[in-house]
């Protein structure tokens, strides 16, 4: 048996878990109609397969009617949901996994224009900045009303087979209780700790009664809101105590901080840039006070930091969350000594921020996760050998090659550049988003372990390539900058690349004009404004950096504020004209025949890419396929068959960038699914 802290089994009451790593309740917005159906349920099996503990299904699966789902959550509260749930937990429990549930009421963490339109409820009338409902004071029978559907939920879940259930207590309707900040009630549920802790009590017991001792019962809350008026850090100790002492729950999952706003929830559960296991010690706190099993997620990416969390003594269970959205094979690499070949997780956020828009949680460089019913997260060997020539080393081009090796292909790259990375390359040179080099170099690893063939600081050509006597060719050479969008002037301004890469220098008095609302715009603005320049950021759209979602937008702007930078919607940069050793920029309107006019000494433009196409135009002629993918396979996961030009030798396809500008997650996307069966 191994002596790793990590792969010892934790008794948690009558449960004994298989090892210390669990993933924490996350709603990845994969439901259908509301219940967790295939792809809710492939995916958590995935990781109950590769040797997670404990795997906390949902996040905040909705109790009640008046709790509608703000990002496509299960809803616990219809008794249809106990079929979808056991034939998860059957699943998972099949592979040695335990099961349990997130159950919540997200009181004014949602919108009154959700599911049965009924209004949002809380203790106080005080909007949540995020969600802007503006709620309805809780009366005596919505409070009745809701510890039942609390008490019926979890009955519900017992039913399907769960091994327990967790309590959401940050930021929903429990914690609104316990904060002054939510809580204008009057006695007997509003004024002192004893009131404001009351309702929280009330819904345990109602569980506790109904679901009996032989159940694991949770409570996920913040310790300490970490807010002024708010919840404190000593009023937390005190219910961490009273939890224990209550004899109701059998362990304590610690948050620290509040979550109403983009800004809070980020210091929650940070991003890339952001200090790893920030709260890690806060947790360690509690369990060192309390002597009571404790669990805790944040920002724990790596197994190393993981390991410290149980054998330092300040855990019992590790949330690896994000960390297993990355890799659901995390524990089996642990086992087989393969902690190098962990697909590492790079804080990039794309899975959270999506479901705050109405997406599903997708990890931005592991296209298989949420897709598991299409995608493989183990690539399959392929039945014969071929040889894949990959023009390009960006992402696109990287996955395609660890792919192409993985099955088993004869792989060889050409890169112009002396490095790989492409356009992640640039996103990198910002301290801040340096682990997106991870993407790559992780890439790179499994590649060299396969012995792909990379010839940098190489230009292919049409020649070059055919030279590989290839079976397939895939065109992953990216784009470039577009910025020939002005009625005049277009040699006047740099594209964002230009600073971002250094080769243009900030000037002090910069418009950059950002049509493609996109990170480059910003990061741009955060380089250009930290040397003490004015950069006014002018958008045509009706809010700025659309394609920047929630969470990625906040240390952007904790720079941004504090520098001399404004932002101006609604107007587009039509011309730019030298003035003396100024500039004089005409902004237009998409509203109206408006003008106004800027004088500066840059203009930055960002709009996007252009496909760097000439050498797939090159070969597609002497191509079997003609170029043409077929799209029914790409999209359901089956292999390309299509044959135009049965004289070809070979087959080509364009990836990532080099067909349109999208993003990292599309190019990777693109990549797997295409090459996979190749
Ligand atoms: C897509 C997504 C959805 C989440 N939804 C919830 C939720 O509903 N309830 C909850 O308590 N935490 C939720 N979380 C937070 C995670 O449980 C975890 O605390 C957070 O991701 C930090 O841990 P990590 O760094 O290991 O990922 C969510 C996280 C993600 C990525
Ligand atoms: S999107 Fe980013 S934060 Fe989310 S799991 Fe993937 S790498 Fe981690």
């Amino acid at each position: 048996m191994s002596n790793d802290p990590l792969l010892q089994p934790y008794k948690l009451k009558h449960l004994t878990l298989r090892n210390r790593i669990m993933i924490t309740s996350h709603e990845p917005a994969y439901p259908e109609d509301g219940m967790p159906k295939g792809r809710y349920r492939a995916y958590h099996v995935e990781r109950a397969k590769a040797g997670v503990a404990l795997t906390m299904t949902a996040g905040s699966a909705s109790v009640a009617r008046d709790s509608p789902p703000v990002f496509n959550n299960i809803l616990a509260w219809k008794d249809e949901v106990v079929g979808w749930m056991k034939q998860m937990v059957d699943e998972c429990h099949d592979h040695g996994a335990a099961v349990m549930i997130q159950l919540t009421h997200l009181g004014r963490r949602t919108r009154w224009d959700k599911g049965d339109w009924l209004p949002v409820v809380s203790p106080s009338h005080e909007r949540e900045p995020s969600h802007r409902a503006f709620p309805k004071k809780m009366e005596d029978w919505d409070i009745a009303r809701i510890i039942e559907d609390y008490a019926d939920a979890a009955e519900r879940m017992k039913a399907a087979g769960v091994d327990g259930v967790e309590l959401e207590a940050y930021g929903h309707l429990i914690d609104q209780f316990w904060s002054p900040l939510t809580n204008t009630l009057d006695a007997p549920y509003g004024g002192d700790l004893d009131n404001r802790l009351r309702f929280g009590f009330d819904v345990l017991r109602a569980i506790r009664a109904r679901v009996g001792d032989d159940f694991i019962l949770g409570l996920r809350y913040t310790g300490d809101e970490m807010v002024e008026g708010g919840f404190t850090k000593a009023e937390g100790m005190e219910l961490s105590h009273r939890l224990k002492n209550s004899g109701l729950v059998d362990y304590l999952n610690v948050i620290r901080g509040h979550i109403e706003t983009d800004a809070a929830l980020t210091d929650v559960i940070p991003v890339q840039g952001m200090k790893n296991a920030p709260h890690l010690d806060f947790a360690g706190e509690i369990r060192a006070a309390t002597g009571f099993p404790t669990f805790h997620a944040a920002k724990i990416p790596d197994v190393a930091t993981a390991r410290h969390a149980i054998a330092s003594g300040k855990l019992d269970m590790v949330g690896m969350t994000r960390a297993h959205m990355a890799d659901p094979h995390i524990v089996r690499k642990i086992i087989e000594k393969r902690e190098d070949d962990i697909r590492p997780c790079v804080g990039a956020n794309y899975c959270l921020d999506r479901i705050y828009q109405g997406g599903l949680a997708f990890c931005l460089h592991n296209p298989a996760t949420g897709r598991e019913e299409t995608m493989p997260h183990l690539i399959p060997a392929a039945a014969a050998k071929r040889r894949i020539t990959i023009v390009g080393a960006g992402p696109a081009g990287v996955e395609a090659a660890r792919v192409a090796a993985e099955r088993g292909h004869e792989v060889t790259v050409f890169e112009a550049a002396d490095q790989p990375g492409g356009q992640i390359r640039l996103t990198a040179q910002d301290e801040r988003r340096r682990e997106m080099t991870s993407i790559i170099a992780w890439r790179m690893a499994q590649c060299e372990k396969k012995g792909v063939k990379f010839h940098f600081n190489t230009f292919a050509d049409a020649d070059a390539v055919l030279a590989t006597d290839p079976d397939e060719v895939i065109i992953a050479t990216g784009g470039l900058p577009h910025v020939e969008v002005l009625k005049a002037g277009n040699d006047l301004v740099h594209s964002a690349w230009d600073i971002l890469s250094g080769d243009v220098k900030p000037g002090s008095n910069v418009l950059i004009f950002d049509d493609a609302g996109d990170h480059a715009a910003l990061q741009a603005a955060d380089l250009i404004s930290a040397t003490g320049a004015a950069v006014e950021i002018v958008t045509p759209d009706r809010s700025f950096s659309p394609e920047v979602m929630a969470m990625n937008l906040v240390p952007y702007m904790r720079n941004l504020q504090k520098r001399n930078t404004t932002f101006t919607v609604t107007w587009r940069l039509m011309s730019v004209a030298r003035e003396g050793n100024q500039l004089r920029a005409v902004l237009g309107s998409d509203y109206g025949d408006v003008t106004r006019e800027r004088l500066v000494d840059q203009v930055i433009v960002n709009q996007g890419t252009r496909p760097l196409d000439d050498l797939y135009f090159d070969l597609k002629p002497q191509s079997r396929n003609l170029g043409e993918v077929d799209y029914e396979a790409l999209s359901t996961g089956g292999a390309q068959g299509i044959l135009r030009n049965p004289g070809g030798r070979f087959r080509v396809f364009r990836i990532g960038d080099a067909v349109a500008a999208r993003n990292t997650h599309a190019a990777i996307y693109d990549a797997l699914r295409l090459v996979k069966d190749l």
